[in-house]
């Protein structure tokens, strides 16, 4: 194989640059072709496809966001939508493709690679961290350090003014940012979508806080679990404390990308291009402990990736 190509999509998440830069010129140093598509999905169905240089990425290493642009597309979910996405890949004589995203996009590209007959391999970058079979996605820990960044802040006002403040991060279906922010930001309570909760029960341990002399709290609750805005009435009616809510939201998403991600998304791009021109089809590329691993996207894709709830009963004991 000597002609591959290389899309972003989905959520976007800090280091798509990185990895990019890493597809790219890895490509390039073996000898290959190497097409950047536009907008994910969507603009894979309609040709929207040029040929990648090294000077294409040329300082991109540093900037969030993705160059390629993203998109969540809903045609690629149909058969039609593939064939055409096909067609433009056949039609350019391309024969891998590289997406990075998170497992939406990677269930996408899984796809493609199955029912197309495509080499495609997956890189994974998703702020919510939680694609299995990787120790960390690209993105998460940037993620966590804009959030910690902002609990900070809100910490400083909350204990001048003796106040409650429920911080509410990303996370549609998990709680991983909200655990390791919520523990890094000395958080005194964290609510997270994969386990049961009560609010009065956390209302009850602020009032046993501040029968410890406690002033001021912060919750962190990740957005698939509860609205920050409902948090916050229910503990002001409850407790009759002077709380106030913050939702992160997208910010979460954007910023220059940490020394780690661009680290870890240098490697597994430049990994997944290796392992494609080697022959490997429908895998990701992940890290586990110091090592890149490759595991077979159908692996990968049916099973969810486990919240450490040791961290959740460490963070409860520091709440103390
Ligand atoms: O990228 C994942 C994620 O950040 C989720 O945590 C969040 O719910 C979602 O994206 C929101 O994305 P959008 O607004 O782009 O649909």
């Amino acid at each position: 194989m000597n002609r591959f190509a290389v899309l972003t999509s989905g959520g976007d998440a800090p280091g798509m640059n990185a990895a990019i830069r890493g597809v790219v010129r890895t490509g390039l140093a073996r000898g290959a072709r190497v097409f950047g598509v536009m907008h994910g999905f969507d603009g894979l169905q309609f040709g929207e496809i040029d040929e990648l240089t090294s000077a294409h990425v040329g300082g991109i290493i540093s900037r969030g966001g993705t160059i390629l642009r993203s998109a969540r597309s809903i045609s690629f979910k149909t058969v039609e939508g593939r064939e055409r996405a096909a067609a433009e890949l056949r039609n350019r004589e391309i024969e891998g493709l590289i997406v990075i995203g998170g497992d939406g996009s990677l269930t996408g590209g899984m796809v493609l690679g199955e029912e197309q007959g495509f080499a495609v391999m997956g890189v994974p970058a998703s702020i919510d961290n939680d694609i299995p079979h990787t120790d960390f996605s690209i993105g998460f820990q940037t993620a966590v350090d804009t959030a910690l960044d902002a609990i900070d802040k809100v910490r400083d006002t909350a204990y001048s003014h003796d106040r409650v403040f429920v911080i509410e991060v990303m996370g549609r279906r998990n709680g991983f940012i909200a655990v390791e922010a919520g523990l890094a930001g000395g958080a005194e309570a964290i609510l997270i979508p994969e386990l049961p909760f009560s609010l009065p029960e956390t209302c009850d341990k602020l009032a046993a806080g501040e029968s410890r002399g406690k002033k001021s709290s912060i919750i962190i609750v990740a957005e698939g679990a509860a609205r920050a805005s409902e948090v916050c009435d229910f503990i002001t009616k409850r407790s009759g404390s002077e709380a106030r809510y913050l939702v992160l939201g997208h910010m979460q998403r954007g910023g220059s990308p940490c020394a780690f991600d661009r680290v870890l998304a240098t490697r597994l791009g430049s990994n997944a291009v290796s392992k494609l021109l080697q022959g490997a089809r429908n895998e990701m590329v992940g890290v586990q402990g110091t090592k890149i691993v490759c595991t077979p996207l159908s692996t990968v894709l049916s099973s969810d990736r486990q919240i450490d709830t040791e961290r959740l009963k460490l963070a409860e004991v520091m709440a103390q």
